[in-house]
């Protein structure tokens, strides 16, 4: 399948690219990059709610009465890819505080390759919300794929990725994979490399953002 750009939104707004920067550079320490994470997924967040369903609600502001616009519907789930979805959710749940939140673990079977799951917990009423799976990496796609597959068994039906950085190995397999599902990213990377890192990237976004290596 070939990469077009129908299901992918790169946010290429100054201040998400200029934040990108800081965050690939590796000379940035790990609290400026936490910080920036943050800070760029609060701007990526805006970018993926938009279009959500409104409704309007009776208020009174000090001046009169009026109809005004209000989100419609049960609360969002954010969930979290372990470890590193982590770092992103920090800033969209404070952005969308009263958010439900739930964590999909995985890891990689080192015969197989294939993701095994080793932790699974998410909001009750997945079917009735708008679910956003968040991870910074997309890279082979083998765990969001794999993420998504689960949430959509526990019912989810109305999935949106969001990722800071996506290899165009790692969108044509989601595409592939889950083409109702759009995605959300700073930046479309040129490749993977053979160990199945993002080029040029920004490194192991867990390792970076905790200081594990
Ligand atoms: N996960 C990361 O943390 N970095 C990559 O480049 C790819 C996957």
């Amino acid at each position: 399948m070939s990469l077009n750009h129908d299901h992918l939104t790169i946010v290429d707004h100054p201040l998400v690219q200029h934040k990108l920067t800081i965050m690939r550079d590796k000379q940035t320490p790990t609290a400026v990059f936490r910080q920036v994470l943050k800070e760029i997924s609060q701007l990526l967040a805006y970018e993926i709610t938009r279009g959500l369903p409104m409704t309007r609600k009776a208020i009174e502001t000090p001046m009169q009465e009026m109809e005004a616009p209000t989100l419609a519907g049960k609360k969002l789930a954010l969930i979290s890819i372990l470890r590193a979805g982590n770092g992103l959710l920090d800033g969209v749940l404070e952005l969308i505080p009263s958010a439900r939140v739930g964590f999909v673990g995985l890891y990689r079977d080192e015969k197989t390759l294939k993701p095994v799951q080793y932790y699974f917990k998410v909001p009750e009423g997945l079917e009735d919300r708008m679910v956003i799976v968040v991870d910074p990496m997309l890279a082979t796609g083998n765990s969001s794929v794999a993420a998504i597959d689960l949430l959509k068994k526990a019912g989810a039906d109305h999935i949106r990725f969001l990722c800071l950085l996506a290899a165009p190995e790692g969108v044509v397999r989601m595409k592939e994979a889950h083409p109702d599902v759009p995605i959300v990213t700073a930046a479309l990377d040129d490749a993977l490399n053979d160990v199945g890192y993002i080029t040029p990237g920004l490194g192991d976004a867990g390792d970076r953002m905790y200081g594990t290596k």
